[in-house]
């Protein structure tokens, strides 16, 4: 299998965020790690076994009819593996994958290059879907449906339409938004599987998995702990794991153990559960700004300086699982549990207080 990063290298410099170290998006460092520990088959896929039953299903049937795999809409919150599973996909179908992401296709020109140089079978993985121009989706459109593209040739009253032919591609589409994928689009998916946070089990195992691979010794104490503070999200457990190997060369004796991992996880300010400090922020906004809420999203960005898609696609999915926040109507409120995490309590009139 051949694997082509498209435009990875086009997108934005500030689309790539770099900073929180439980930052789910992915900075160059995560590509490379990611690259070397991504599983290659599904066998080697630790969790969403849902997702997995359902795409082995596919993938079977497709080859079984020597046909292409219908197109695939992955979506969930960032850091989950959609990349990688994609990577499988194409592997398991014994096709080349072909990466690029949402804004690094400026045109409908950019698109079309990329769709022309695809063969029969062939996996072409969009990451970021939702960001893509009303344009370029619109010359997306009849590539999905019918493998065609219409081209417009010349200009003004002589301008001619004609069509081109394009292999039998597999578009699969990753986003962290499925909402804002506008209906048309989301249509043309045959498959739609959405991907949930990890247990606690299931990244320890991915965790155990990856410090084999990086030949980092790791006992499962310790990778129990990282596990526990990685908000259910392996790129965030296999950067914490780098992280920690630090720590346990220049603190101890290059072996990750609970002490260490603990160690080097307060060192880094990310608290028992995985709260780091944006989210401590945000919880405390809700609580001591906002009277416990409901406060909206953008109110809640502005007054912590930070963007509302931060907010939303790295802290909420998290802090929604763990049930600290609830989405009302009127805007996010803080829970009684949020509240006894932080070591808050509220007296009979409404005052908070520190426990
Ligand atoms: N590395 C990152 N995600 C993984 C997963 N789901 N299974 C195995 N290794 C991984």
């Amino acid at each position: 299998m051949a694997i082509e990063m498209g435009g990875f290298s086009n997108v934005p410099e500030d689309d790539i965020q770099i900073g929180r170290v439980i930052e789910a998006s992915c900075t160059p460092e995560d590509m490379d790690i990611e690259f070397s520990l991504r599983p290659k088959v599904l066998s080697e896929y630790i969790g969403q076994e849902k997702v997995k039953e359902n795409m082995r299903i596919y993938i079977e049937a497709a080859k079984k009819r020597n046909e292409p795999l219908d197109h695939v809409l992955l979506y969930g919150p960032p850091g989950l593996g959609k990349t990688t599973l994609a990577g499988i996909i194409a592997n398991e179908m014994g096709v080349n994958i072909k990466i690029t992401s949402g804004p690094a296709i400026e045109k409908p020109g950019s698109l079309a290059s990329i769709l022309t140089t695809l063969k029969d079978g062939d996996v072409l993985f969009i990451d970021e879907i939702h960001r893509l121009s009303r344009q370029v989706e619109e010359v997306l459109y009849p590539a999905m449906e019918d493998y065609s593209l219409d081209i417009m040739i010349g200009k003004g009253p002589d301008a001619q339409s004609i069509r081109i032919d394009l292999p039998h591609f597999t578009l699969i589409g990753a986003t962290t938004r499925a909402g804002q994928l506008t209906g048309p689009l989301r249509d043309r998916f045959g498959v739609i599987e959405r991907l949930e946070l990890y247990t606690h089990q299931q990244l320890c195992e991915i965790i155990m998995r990856s410090a084999v691979i990086l030949g980092i010794p790791t006992l499962k104490d310790g990778a129990m702990e990282l596990a526990r503070r990685s908000r259910g999200t392996p790129r965030i457990a296999n950067r914490l794991l780098k992280r920690t190997r630090d720590f346990a060369e220049i603190k101890g004796n290059g072996q990750i153990n609970q002490e260490l991992a603990d160690l080097a996880l307060n060192c880094l300010e990310i608290d028992e559960i995985g709260l780091d400090s944006l989210d401590r922020r945000m919880l405390t906004m809700i609580i001591k700004g906002y009277n416990g809420g409901p406060v909206g999203l953008e109110t809640l960005a502005s007054a912590l300086g930070e963007e509302s898609v931060t907010l939303e696609d790295v802290c909420e999915p998290y802090l929604m699982q763990l049930g600290f926040i609830a989405r009302t109507p009127r805007g996010r409120t803080a829970t009684a549990l949020a509240y006894k995490h932080l070591g808050i309590e509220t007296n009979s009139d409404g005052q908070q207080t520190l426990i």
